[in-house]
């Protein structure tokens, strides 16, 4: 499907809104029987629950030992997730199955690193607060905290996660490690 190249990739900033729905309010999920959203819907989805602050603000924690994350909506069609990045924190290298998906920072700033298997090159770019990255079921990327501040965001997939893959940089490229499964690794 055409939406799920990675060459669809894009980034685009939104403004900070308030009075829209936060995660309980969340989703017009679509039309009844709808199997998957797209990435342009996830990243609406992911722009107003950060505009709602009051939606994450109360509840993010911040984690020195690992990297916080909490899931906020499960639907048939999607799901969303709150993260919290310290600095220095990242995901390592992973796709993220089938699935589609969008982000949003709400705090902060988040570095992505958009990588292919079998390649060595890398490119690097900035999500800063209030921007909304979304993406296709190709992409694959490392997500960081760079910078000296805490940050926080918030990610749509859809449909929800089941598996996802890892990677490693080696001196042949990016070579495939594992793959971990909904349920079982996070
Ligand atoms: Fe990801």
């Amino acid at each position: 499907m055409a939406t799920d190249a990675t060459s669809q990739v894009s980034t685009s900033r939104h403004s900070m809104r308030r009075a829209t729905p936060g995660f309980e309010g969340e989703p017009g999920s679509g039309s009844p029987g709808q199997a998957r959203l797209s990435p342009a819907r996830l990243g609406q989805i992911v722009s107003e629950i950060v505009a709602a602050e009051q939606s994450w603000r109360p509840i993010v924690h911040f984690s020195a030992e690992r990297r916080w994350y909490r899931r906020r909506v499960l639907a048939d069609d999607h799901e969303i997730w709150l993260l919290s990045w310290l600095p220095g924190q990242h995901t390592g290298f992973h796709d993220h199955g089938a699935a589609r998906g969008a982000f949003a920072v709400a705090q902060g700033e988040l570095r992505e690193t958009l990588a292919q298997p079998g390649r060595n090159r890398v490119r690097n770019r900035c999500a800063s607060t209030g921007s909304v990255t979304t993406f296709g079921s190709r992409h694959l990327h490392d997500v960081s905290n760079a910078a000296a501040a805490r940050a926080v965001s918030v990610h749509a997939y859809s449909p929800p996660l089941t598996a996802m893959r890892r990677y490693a940089m080696t001196a042949s490229g990016l070579a495939l490690t594992g793959t971990e499964r909904a349920e079982l690794d996070w």
